[in-house]
Parts: C-alpha cells; structure tokens; sequence
C-alpha cells in the first residue's frame, strides 16, 4: 500500500534519475559566478514579513497576492521568501560587508516559495541559482552579471534562450515616465481591476497579455523615450559592454518586471519551448532597494536563474547533461568469502573515483545479475569461491554480454 499522503499542491519531489539534472545546472550556473568572485551566501527561508513587503513592494503580485505568510508562536509575522535579493541584502547590511571592499560579490541558490496557481513551469515551491552585486553603480558589473548568466546556459549545451533587456529609468527619470504612462492609461477602455492597477502600478499594465488590452497598448509611451542623461548613458555602457563580450541580446521597452524595486537595467531570459513560463531567469539593478528597506544607499544589480525552468528548457531541446545510470560498476559476489573480497575492492574503486555498487541482500546470482543490469552499469564484477581461489574475477561488459578474467589486483586499474 502507499500512503494516502502526495506532495502538497504546486509542488513535486525531486528524485533520480532527473533530481541529477538539478544538480548539474545548479553547479553548471554556479560555475561561472564562481571564477568571477563571487561567494556563497546562504540565508534562512524565512523572514521578516515586512522585508518583501518593503523590499518587493506591497503593490506586486508577489507581496499582496503569493506570500505565504504567518504568525510564528511568539506573534511575529513571519513569511517564507519569495525571492532572494531582499534577504541577501539584508544580510549584507547586517553583517556591515558595505563598509569593506565594493563591490560585495554573492551568490546563492536554495528554495523559494509563491502562491501561485499552479501550471507547467509555475511551482508553489522552487528553486534558484541566484547573484548579486552590492554596492557600486558601475555598468561593467550590469554587464559582467549578464554575461555569466548567458555563460551558466551555455555551459549547459542550451540553444534556445533568448536574452531580453530594457531599462526602466532611476528615481529621476521614471516617476516623469510614470505619470506620463498613466495619463496614457487613464484614456484607454479599462476593467476596474486594470484602472486600479494603473493608479498603483501603471508599469505593470504594460506587461498585460490580454488581447483586448495588448490592442490599446500600441502607442504607450515607453520608458526607453523617456530616460535621464544619466540613464541613457549607464545603459548605452552596458550595452556596449554586452557587445564587445560577444553577448546578443534582444531590446523589449516592453519588460517591466514582478518586483518593484528595479532601476535602470532590467533583463530577462526566455526559452520558446516552455509555453506560457517562458522566463528561465531574470534580474536587474535595483539601486534604491536599500534605502527602502531602512539600508544606506548602496546599488545593487544581480539576476536569478529559476533551475525548475532551466531543466524543462533542457528537457525541450533534448539536452542529457548526466549519462543515464546510477555507476559505472556493479559487483556480484557470489558466496560469502566472494562477498567480503568485493565489498573491499568496491570500496577501492570508490576511492579511484568509478562510481561503483554492489548486490546487497542474500539473492541469487539471477536476482543480483538483474540488478546489475538495472543500476545502468557498463560493467558487472561476478566472484565465486573458485574465482578468488584463482586470484581473478569475472568482469562482463553489460551491454555486449561478453566476459573475462581480471586479475584481482589489476580490477581497479582496468575499471578506472
Ligand atoms: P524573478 O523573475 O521573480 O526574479 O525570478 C527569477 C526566476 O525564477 C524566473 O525567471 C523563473 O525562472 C523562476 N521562477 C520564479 N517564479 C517561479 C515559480 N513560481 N515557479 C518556477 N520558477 C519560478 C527574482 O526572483 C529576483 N530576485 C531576481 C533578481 C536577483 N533580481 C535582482 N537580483
């Protein structure tokens, strides 16, 4: 019988063999973030409710709709992170990094949590490889941040992603765009719904996939227009710099993010064999995020790669980053001195680094044979007593069914 209980809702467990493609893009995106200086951070999974709401912004989706918050035993309001820039910021501010060396280079990666309605792509629970760089406004760092995302899919073998940028202006510029968005907006033919979001978060209207509101919003004013000097030049420089690393990138005035506390540049990664979760990751800069969440003013820009996403994309181009089978080698003893002899020379292959098992639990030679055969291994050791006697074991290649005879101390170096 199994049990009456499942994974909750929005969620799926990750088992092998495809939890090993996982792993392989946490570390294949962490790589390059690596070699760039960046170090690990790891936050807890929960915190301060008012951390997101100030941070993320209580007119998002994220904050007013998806969090899942509560009151902790002792009263506090306490919600499971919805993202990681806000909470890796405040550890930063915590820790006083802001006052050493700038920038303060981070990476991260764990499980973030969204209410969201469920749908291929779309999880309640889901996983990140996220970066950030705190502390200078410099558009090389824009620039560098990018180009190890797109490195972090490269290095994966995926074709298909697609960079989209945009830059939505600074605390100068874009409270000019805005009101001149929403004098734009208020004259179109709206839902309640949509007028109330227009008044608190016109930018988002833009990202409407409505047909009947896509329609009207051909001629909205975008913030590309509508930039500061500053801005403009800042985004020319990362753009620029983009180029000259070979990165190509598709411009979308378009692109207005779920959180509210980007500036300038914003981007997005998208692969079309995912529906409609298109994005594998996304960030940006978000030079006022500090101050908002009662910091010094201290820029920032950093991305997240959603790893959920990141495998469907590699399952949608047919991309095996990890060769089927759990090792390479499965031993057979059979009989008990067989056994022992095996356990040893298992052990020793361990060490030499062939990923290699053995046929535990007292069943037959048949039994065992067929669990070699099922541990995906390219090879089986089978030992008897008359085998040891001889000094030898029979190594059998699984897939051809041929066999011979190994001397016992040369296994390890023919196996390796
Ligand atoms: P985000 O765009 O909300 O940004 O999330 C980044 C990525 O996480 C998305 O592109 C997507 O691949 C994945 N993701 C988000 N929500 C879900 C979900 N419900 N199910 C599966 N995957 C999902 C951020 O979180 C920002 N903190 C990124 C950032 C870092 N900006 C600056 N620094």
């Amino acid at each position: 019988m199994t049990t009456s209980f499942t994974a909750p809702k929005g969620t799926f467990d990750l088992l092998p063999p495809r939890s090993a493609t996982f792993l392989a893009v946490r570390e294949a995106i962490a790589a390059p973030l690596r070699l760039a200086g960046y170090g690990y951070a790891e936050t807890p999974v929960f915190e301060d409710t008012a951390l997101f709401e100030r941070g993320v912004g209580e007119s998002t989706d994220v904050v007013s709709k998806e969090m899942y918050t509560f009151l902790d035993k002792g009263g506090r309001s306490i919600t499971l992170r919805p993202e990681g820039t806000a909470s890796v910021l405040r550890a930063a501010l915590e820790a006083g990094l802001q006052k050493g060396p700038l920038p303060v280079k981070l990476w991260y990666a764990g499980s973030f949590f969204r209410y969201e309605r469920p749908q291929a792509g779309r999880y309640r629970h889901f996983s990140q490889v996220g970066a950030e760089a705190l502390g200078l406004d410099d558009p090389a760092l824009d620039a560098e941040l990018i180009w190890l995302a797109a490195q972090g899919y490269q290095r994966l073998g995926l074709r298909g992603v697609r960079l989209l940028l945009n830059s939505l202006g600074d605390a100068t510029c874009r409270p000019v765009y805005r009101e001149r968005l929403q004098h734009f907006l208020r004259g179109l033919d709206l839902d309640d719904e949509t007028r109330r979001r227009v008044e608190i978060n016109p930018l988002r209207v833009l990202d409407d996939k409505r047909p009947q509101v896509r329609d009207q919003l051909a001629g909205a004013p975008l913030v590309a227009d509508a930039l500061c000097e500053p801005c403009r030049e800042h985004y020319d420089e990362v753009r620029a710099m983009l180029a000259d690393g070979g990165v190509s990138w598709e411009e979308a005035p378009r692109l207005v993010r779920g959180l509210d506390y980007y500036t300038r540049t914003t981007f997005e990664f998208v692969h079309d064999g995912l529906g409609a979760q298109a994005a594998v990751g996304g960030g940006g800069r978000y030079d006022g995020l500090s101050e908002s969440i009662g910091g010094p003013p201290l820029p920032g820009v950093g991305w997240a790669v959603g790893v959920d996403r990141t495998v469907l994309a590699l399952e949608a181009e047919g991309v095996e980053l990890v060769p089927p089978g759990r090792v390479r080698v499965f031993a057979v003893p059979l009989g008990e001195a067989a056994r022992r002899e095996l356990v040893r020379l298992v052990a020793r292959l361990r060490e030499a680094g062939v990923a290699a098992d053995l046929a535990y639990g007292q069943r037959g030679m048949k039994g065992a044979m067929k669990a070699a055969d099922r541990s995906g291994a390219a090879h089986a050791i089978v030992a008897g007593d008359r085998d040891l006697a001889a000094g030898v074991a029979q190594v059998k290649d699984l897939r051809t069914g041929e066999q011979r005879s190994v001397p016992l101390d040369r296994l390890v170096e023919e196996l390796s």
